[in-house]
């Protein structure tokens, strides 16, 4: 083997954890004399159109995406899709909002084995739902830790992957949500939002918000001073109600 690629897309960061926990897993197992092997992060979030690369059969590679209404979202997805395979073993991980993540797993699969990677395993995985007071530890310590123990098994399995859950045709999927952020008085320009929106969404002023905006979240989460915000009625009433309704814990699950 010669190297380990993680290559995901993580809006706030879920997806990022698991699977550079899941790379640190193969690295693991593949390495040799008690070294893991090196392991590249490819992080296509800010990423519209990364360049494209070509993997062997010596290479280790692991997908990872959100879930976006039960799928993976639709304005990004083909952010993976220059990344291609020669027979490359793969594991593919989504993140979803403790909800559930219905045929986004087995799209991710579908898309890597059309690439040409060998999936070898899969896992849908819990992460703090962007919207509402969700799971908010998550992904913790004990997941990240079954990420690892997870993918050192399946990068030393032989054959073919076990079924993935999910349907064919794939539900519809959504492009974003529909919560547009705001801004407050409290914003100094410092433009880190402008930086980091994954759809260059946030115009030079830090405020103005365009129509191919995801509703991601990122850039609320990141503004340092807590001005970015959805401080409206219309997404306080929503966010407890889906807080309320989603409050029971779901786990891990590998395949
Ligand atoms: C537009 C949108 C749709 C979402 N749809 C789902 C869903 O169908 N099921 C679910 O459990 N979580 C859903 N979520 C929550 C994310 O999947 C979850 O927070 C995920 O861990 C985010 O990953 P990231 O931090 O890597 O961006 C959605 C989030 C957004 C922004
Ligand atoms: S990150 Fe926050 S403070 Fe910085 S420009 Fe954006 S809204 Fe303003
Ligand atoms: S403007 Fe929209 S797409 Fe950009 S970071 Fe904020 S929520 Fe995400």
């Amino acid at each position: 083997m010669s190297k380990v690629y993680a290559m995901f897309f993580s809006a706030t960061g879920n997806t990022k954890k698991n699977l550079l926990a899941m790379a640190e897993g193969v690295a693991a197992a593949l390495g040799a004399g008690g070294a893991p092997l090196e392991v590249e992060a490819v992080d296509v979030t800010c990423e519209p159109a990364p360049a494209p690369r070509e993997f062997g059969p010596e290479d280790f590679a692991l997908f990872g995406m959100p879930v976006y209404a039960g799928r993976l979202p639709l304005a990004v997805k083909d952010r993976l899709a220059s990344f291609k395979g020669r027979g490359t073993p793969c594991l593919v991980a989504v993140s979803y909002g403790n909800r559930h993540y219905e045929d986004a797993l087995l799209e991710l699969a579908d898309m890597a084995a059309a690439q040409g990677f060998a999936v070898k395993g899969g896992a849908a995985l819990i992460g703090r739902h962007t919207y509402g007071e969700i799971q908010v530890t998550r992904p913790d310590a004990d997941d990240l830790a079954a990420c690892r123990a997870f993918a050192a098994e399946a990068a030393l399995r032989e054959g073919a992957a076990p079924a993935i859950p999910g349907n064919r045709p794939y539900r519809d999927g959504i492009m974003g949500g529909r919560f547009r952020p705001l801004t407050s008085e409290a914003c100094v320009s410092c433009g880190l939002c402008v930086r980091s929106c994954p759809m260059q969404a946030i115009a030079e002023d830090c405020r103005t918000v365009a129509g191919n905006c995801l509703s991601c979240f990122r850039c609320i989460r990141i503004c340092p001073v807590g001005a970015k915000n959805m401080d409206v009625p219309a997404y306080r009433d929503f966010a407890a109600m889906f807080s309320e309704k989603l409050k029971e814990r779901r786990e891990n699950e590998f395949f």
